[in-house]
C-alpha cells in the first residue's frame, strides 16, 4: 500500500508516494527528489552530514521518517541561496576557508543556519563550537568553520540592524 506525503521543500510544494513507511527524509531527498546536496555520512545520527532544517529546526535527516513529517516545511542546502546571492553563512564559509573536501559542508552550513536562528551561541567561539559539535569534519576544518559561523552571525545581526534602521 502506498502513502502520499506532501512537504514544502525549499519553498515549493512536493507530493511523494511512499511505498515503504521506513523511508527516511534523507533517502527521500537524495533518491526521490534529486536533492543530493544533503549528504549521507554515517546514516545513524552520528556525523551531522545530513543536517536539514525541518520546520525551522535543525535535524539529522537520516533519523527522520518521511511519513512522520507529512506537511512539514523543509529547507536544504539547495534552497539557501536566493538566486545568485549566497546566504551569509555560505559566503562566510568561503571567506573563512571553512572547508577542505567539502563533504561535511552542506550539513555544517545548515547546522550553522539553525544555530544562528536559535540565538544561543552569539559571537562566543566556544559556544559556537559546542553548538556545532553534532557536525563532524573528517578534514578537521573546525577552526575555519567556527570563524565562519561567528562572522555570519555578526553579518546577519548587522543586516538586521540596518533593516530595522
Ligand atoms: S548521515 Fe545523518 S547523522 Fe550521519
Ligand atoms: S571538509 Fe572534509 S569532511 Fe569536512
Amino acid at each position: 500500500m502506498s502513502m502520499s506525503v506532501t512537504f514544502t521543500i525549499n519553498r515549493a510544494a512536493r507530493t511523494v508516494e511512499l511505498d515503504d513507511p521506513r523511508v527516511t527524509l534523507l533517502d527521500l531527498l537524495r533518491e526521490r527528489l534529486d536533492l543530493a546536496g544533503t549528504k549521507k555520512g554515517c546514516d545513524r545520527g552520528q556525523c551531522g552530514a545530513c543536517t536539514i532544517l525541518l520546520n525551522g529546526r535543525r535535524v539529522n535527516a537520516c533519523l527522520a521518517l518521511a511519513i512522520s513529517h507529512d506537511g512539514a516545511e523543509i529547507l536544504t542546502i539547495e534552497g539557501l541561496a536566493e538566486g545568485d546571492a549566497l546566504h551569509p553563512v555560505q559566503a562566510a564559509f568561503i571567506e573563512h576557508d571553512a572547508l577542505q573536501c567539502g563533504f561535511c559542508t552542506p550539513g555544517q552550513i545548515m547546522s550553522a543556519v539553525g544555530l544562528i536562528g536559535e540565538g544561543e551561541a552569539g559571537l562566543d567561539p566556544e559556544r559556537v563550537r559546542e553548538g556545532m559539535s553534532g557536525n563532524l569534519c573528517r578534514c578537521g576544518a573546525y577552526r575555519g568553520i567556527t570563524e565562519a559561523v561567528v562572522a555570519a552571525t555578526q553579518a546577519m545581526g548587522a543586516a538586521g540592524q540596518e533593516d530595522a534602521a
